[in-house]
């Protein structure tokens, strides 16, 4: 056991701490990861603020790149000096999804059997099974998944969850293709990311929209060649404008509101794609003539981590990062320390910010 300091939501809405935590060697299937850099995602704040559920405390973080100090027994693949991504989908191998060949649809994730405890053994709750605003955490060792150690750690480790979310959404979920359109609602981290995300697919048109100009240009910079400020002009109309008065191929919602939903429902072409992957809150509901989803067409989708396979994706992306084929750097906006996560969290409200990313 080692004691190390994290940053913890006691309870719903009350700022963050930081405070001294125990953190047990690493048993069977077990590795404790010495984290480098972890991003602050939108979910953290959900967690602090109860939106997830109400197993306080939380241990916060979980966009993470670091390198491997010790593992447990009968962990093969991995050893200590290994530079890892970790990942919230360490799948088992042995559910019915994993049976059929879809592991990404895993129902049985792993994650470390024991826990991480404050000094007086309160147990803590890792936020998406990692908690990685932390010196060090015990994982799952399935969750940390190799890769090219020349990557700088405050960029790779955002693949562990949002940027993840937002390229699988184009490139897993939504299939998008060479010479497709594509549109994007909601120009954050993860929409962001789906804009690069479809330029590396080969989209030729990628149109991005957003209420927030700020936004909007930093989408230019990742890909979109097109933009729709939705405060100044109606995007399914700007959408099908911008398409030959078609309407997209594939139109991503990475705000997660029933309006979003349905631009993104009718800016997308007869048998087009609609994919979800911005999250709603439980009291959203949604209405419409079912007769537009029959005659319609196409397919509607969410995208759960971007349907991503981390030991398939995680790689493979940084390799391209590394060709400068995928610019994750700029989705880092600012590295801060380990006391700096409450400020985050505001100038995420602000809209200052793609990501800040804690370095250590
Ligand atoms: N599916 C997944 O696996 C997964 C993973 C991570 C995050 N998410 C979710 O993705 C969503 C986006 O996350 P983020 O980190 O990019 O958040 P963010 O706050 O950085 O970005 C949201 C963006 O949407 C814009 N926006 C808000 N309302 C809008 C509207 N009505 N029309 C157009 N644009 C609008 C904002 O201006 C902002 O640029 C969140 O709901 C988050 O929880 C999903
Ligand atoms: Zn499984
Ligand atoms: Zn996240």
């Amino acid at each position: 056991m080692q004691q190390v300091k994290g940053v913890i939501a006691r309870g719903k809405g009350a700022p963050v701490e930081l405070v001294t935590v125990n953190v047990p060697d690493p048993g069977p299937g077990e590795a404790v990861v010495a984290i480098q850099a972890c991003g602050v995602c939108h979910t953290d704040l959900h967690y602090r603020e109860g939106g997830i559920g109400d197993d306080y405390p939380y241990l916060l973080g979980h966009e993470a790149a670091g390198i491997v100090e010790s593992v447990g027994p009968e962990v093969h693949d991995l050893a200590p000096g290994d530079f890892v991504v970790l990942n919230w989908r360490a799948v088992c191998g042995a559910c019915r999804a994993c049976r059929r060949g879809r592991p990404w649809y895993c129902f049985a994730t792993h994650n470390a059997k024991q826990k991480m405890t404050l000094t007086d053994g309160t147990e803590l709750s890792p936020a998406l099974g990692i908690g990685a605003f932390i010196d060090k955490t015990l994982v799952a060792a399935g969750q940390c998944t190799k890769v090219d150690p020349a990557a700088r750690p405050a960029a790779a480790g955002l693949l562990g969850c949002g940027v993840m979310a937002g390229l699988g959404a184009a490139l897993n979920t939504g299939n998008v293709g060479r010479g497709d359109s594509v549109a994007v609602i909601g120009c954050g981290g993860v929409g962001s990311a789906a804009i690069a995300g479809a330029r590396l697919a080969g989209a030729n048109r990628i149109i991005a929209v957003d209420l927030d100009d700020r936004k909007l240009n930093k989408a230019k910079e990742l890909g979109a060649t097109h933009t729709v400020n939705s405060k100044q002009s109606d995007p399914v109309e700007a959408i099908q404008q911008l398409t030959d008065g078609f309407g997209a191929d594939v139109v991503i919602d990475a705000v997660g509101r029933p309006e979003t939903w349905k631009q993104a429902f009718y800016g997308r072409d007869l048998a087009g794609t609609v994919v979800l992957v911005g999250v709603p809150t439980p009291e959203m509901q949604l209405e419409l003539p079912l007769l537009d989803v029959f005659g319609r067409g196409g397919s509607l989708k969410s995208s759960w981590y971007g349907d991503c396979l981390p030991s398939r994706d995680f790689p493979m992306l940084i390799d391209l990062y590394l060709q400068g084929r995928l610019p994750l750097d700029a989705f880092v906006t600012e590295e801060i320390g380990i006391d700096g996560v409450e400020a985050a969290f505001d100038k995420m409200h602000g809209g200052d910010v793609l990501r800040s990313v804690v370095v250590f």
